[in-house]
């Protein structure tokens, strides 16, 4: 039946690579590696360079795409697969992972006019390998027939805020604003949210993850996405909006080993981790608050523009 995660995947379309374990990135010695793909049949091979190491591995882009709805009009969405060296990253990006996964195991249950297409990334924390890959590969008629993309990549930091892509740059500084349409989603968004009476953050938009490809000079397709917080600390404004441990970063584990099931037997600050345990309900590193609730705007974002995108430029 439609419960059946195995008989929903059928309702997709698996393309260019092969569903398999998560594929991380090699242990190089450094936080930010650098890499270049190049094309093969399976997926992608990625040169990873860093210091004075050098290695080849294999990685995979898992896109799954509804068979059903207008290609002309895909409504995409995506979350990055690998991790950091020396951590199994539940929460960046384990959270954007799974919380995908199940939106797209449960839209499989719908029809809706427009197309849907679902991409776990690879390689992207060595800078953006898979989603760049990814859309360098397209001509540009298959460009044009994305009409969104949605990113989500860490949504459950346990020390969260609710952070929405600033996609016209109203209050980030330094960054332009996205493509036209990037204020439509992130609208979407922030009404989701405003509904439940929760107040939300303006996002970094400067490209610094997977969407960076899609909003690209020259590609500029309208983008959106959501971020809980990563090494920046909380400020009071948070901790009154949100809960939580004022001076401590929204994620304390970001790219550390404790991002993971057990974040103090692996490194992590015990007694804060004891009182997040104590406000919220937390799994491991995963605040399951946070998840829960923008698994639920995830949904929403998806449904709503697959259901109709004339809100978007043309
Ligand atoms: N792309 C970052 C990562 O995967 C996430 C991030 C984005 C962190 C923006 C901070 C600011 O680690
Ligand atoms: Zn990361
Ligand atoms: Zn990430
Ligand atoms: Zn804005």
């Amino acid at each position: 039946g439609n419960g059946d995660p195995v008989a929903n995947i059928d309702r997709y379309n698996l393309l260019l690579g092969t569903l398999g374990a998560p594929v991380g990135i090699p242990s190089v010695g450094v936080s930010y590696a650098t890499g270049e793909a190049f094309a093969n049949t399976a997926g992608l091979t990625v040169r990873i360079t860093a210091d004075t190491t050098s290695e080849v591995r294999q990685t995979e882009n898992v896109i799954a795409e509804s068979k059903k709805g207008n290609a002309r009009s895909v409504v995409m969405a995506g979350a990055h697969l690998d991790a950091e060296p020396d951590t199994v990253g539940i929460n960046d990006n384990g959270s954007g992972s799974a919380a995908l996964l199940e939106v797209a195991l449960q839209m499989a249950k719908t029809k809706t006019p427009n197309k849907t297409r679902f991409a776990w990334w690879g390689a992207e924390e060595a800078n953006l390998i898979g989603s760049t890959f990814y859309v360098n590969s397209l001509t540009p008629e298959q460009r044009a027939d994305i009409a969104l993309y949605l990113n989500f990549d860490m949504i459950a930091s346990p020390n969260y805020i609710l952070g929405v892509y600033d996609g016209d740059d109203s209050a980030a500084e330094g960054s332009p604003a996205g493509p036209p349409g990037s204020t439509e989603i992130e609208a979407v968004f922030q009404d989701f949210f405003a509904d439940r009476g929760l107040p939300t953050r303006a996002a970094d938009f400067s490209g610094r993850s997977d969407y960076g490809p899609f909003i690209a000079a020259g590609v500029g397709i309208p983008s959106g996405g959501l971020f809980t917080g990563a090494e920046v600390p909380k400020t009071a404004q948070d901790v009154a909006d949100y809960g939580g441990v004022e001076g401590a970063q929204y994620d304390p584990c970001y790219h550390e080993p404790c991002d993971s099931l057990f974040p103090v037997r692996n490194g992590a600050d015990a007694a804060l981790y004891r009182e997040l345990d104590r406000q919220y309900d937390m799994f491991g590193n995963l605040n399951l608050e946070a998840l829960d609730v923008n698994s639920d705007a995830i949904a929403t974002a998806v449904l709503t523009f697959a259901l109709d995108t004339s809100s978007l430029p043309a």
